[in-house]
């Protein structure tokens, strides 16, 4: 397994391209199930986890063409020949679950093994299951997958999410746009990725209400369009460089980058002492004058502070001035990079589901483990205003959701390299 050997030098500066968003690219590829039309995606992210569902699309007979370098993706599912995503490419990465509802739709069976994914907490797929149940599906639960028939079709229906998710959201609107009538969705996720892939669908033919509103409705078809479609810019990317910047009192321009998909989190690094302005090309982030103050953060539904901006949250505020109160509502064990930021000097309590950071004057760079994809970079971003070297093990985790982080960072003056393992 690859490391990641980071020696602090201090601030980083010019310009870093923002790359499209790793959780809507992967909600939108499992929308080619839907039909044989052609679906082509643009400004795609180079990651893992996008190679992981080419893997599996093409596993149930998808057509997937990586083009212009990974940027654009070409599908087409003319010939789907098999319904079970296997367990071996399913445990890499829980959006596996997204073919679950399209490919129930179309063809009356899927069976999906149980997800793996990061290893933030028990991330259940109940609310998948029951919002598939009340559109027809009958699903059972037989050797670690999920066996799912709809002998009659899927049918529209009305169902109120007891709990805000982002995939069971995503799942039902697929499921939704092939079955008989109309899909209701309450208290449905507001996540920009969630309006990225309503988008696609009207796009494609499918009549969706409510977008960005907690009621989705989706009126079923049955022929599609072929299309084109962008991916929108990764607010998680975003916001994880401006922490960098922040953290080193740099001044960099994230190319591609939307202040407006990260309201919340400019609120917090703007009360932390941090500018963030719109610029032609995407946005500038600095900090160029003055201490970083402390300030409480509580992960929650979109618009609210991302949780996979947790982590990169808690590593800046390792090094503000005064106490940060980081509480996570979403996932349960997501505090594991805590004792990694600990070997590099920083001061955290843990309570419950909160975290109490007392800011120190300086972090040494230290050996650290990643644990999680958001936890690993956060480390990353302690590093680079660490004193000394830091490195980081098992990157394998980073490679899942950041596109050649080493780079981005060391054309802004940052010491960083990958060590081949
Ligand atoms: C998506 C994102 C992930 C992000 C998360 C929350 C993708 C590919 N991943 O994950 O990066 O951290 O949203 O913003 O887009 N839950 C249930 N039952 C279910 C489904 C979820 O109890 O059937 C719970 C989960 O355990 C968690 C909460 O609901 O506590 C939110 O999870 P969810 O929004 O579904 O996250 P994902 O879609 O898996």
């Amino acid at each position: 397994m690859d490391s990641i050997l980071v020696r602090g030098n201090g601030a980083l500066s010019g310009a870093i391209p923002i790359a499209g968003a790793k959780n809507a690219c992967l909600t939108l590829m499992p929308a080619t199930l839907l039909s044989d039309e052609p679906l082509t995606l643009t400004n795609a992210p180079r990651l893992s986890d996008i190679r992981t569902m080419t893997q599996l699309l093409q596993s149930l007979g998808a057509e997937v063409a990586s083009l212009q370098d990974g940027l654009v993706l070409a599908l087409s599912s003319h010939s789907i020949t098999n319904f079970k995503a296997d367990y071996e490419i399913v445990r890499k990465m829980r959006a596996s679950i997204l073919v679950l509802g399209p490919m129930l739709a179309r063809y009356g069976e899927a069976t999906v093994s149980l997800p793996g994914g990061c290893a933030i907490g028990a991330r259940p797929v109940d609310l998948h299951i029951a919002g598939l149940r009340a559109m027809g599906a009958e699903i059972d639960i037989d050797g670690g997958y999920m066996v799912a028939r709809a002998p009659k079709g899927l049918k529209g229906a009305r169902y109120t999410f007891p709990k805000v998710s982002v995939g069971a959201t995503e799942n039902l609107m697929i499921a939704a746009a092939l079955a008989k009538g109309t899909t209701v969705l309450d208290n449905a996720a507001r996540e920009p990725e969630i309006a990225n892939l309503a988008e696609c669908l009207s796009a494609m033919g499918v009549p969706v209400g409510g977008i960005g509103t907690e009621t989705l409705t989706i009126e079923g078809v049955t022929s599609f369009k072929p299309i084109e479609h962008a991916v929108i810019p990764d607010r998680i990317e975003t916001g994880t460089y401006a922490m960098a910047v922040a953290m080193t009192a740099g001044d960099v321009e994230l190319i591609g980058g939307q202040v407006d998909l990260i309201d919340t989190v400019a609120a917090s690094l703007r009360a932390a002492g941090v500018t963030l302005e719109n610029t032609e090309n995407g946005m500038r982030v600095h900090r160029t004058n003055g201490a970083l103050h402390g300030v409480d953060v509580m992960t929650e539904p979109f618009p609210g502070f991302p949780t996979d901006l947790q982590a990169q949250m808690m590593a800046l505020m390792t090094r503000a001035e005064g106490a940060s109160m980081i509480t996570e509502t979403i996932f349960e064990s997501r505090f594991m990079h805590v004792p990694e930021l600990a070997r590099m000097g920083a001061n955290v309590t843990i309570h419950h589901q909160s975290a109490l950071v007392r800011g120190v004057p300086k972090l040494r760079g230290a050996e650290v483990m990643a644990t999680d994809l958001r936890a690993s970079v956060s480390l990353a971003i302690a590093a680079l205003s660490a004193e000394g070297d830091t490195m980081l093990h098992r990157v394998y985790h980073l490679d899942r959701g950041f596109e050649r982080l080493e780079e981005k960072l060391s054309a802004c003056g940052a010491d960083i390299e990958r060590l081949k393992g």
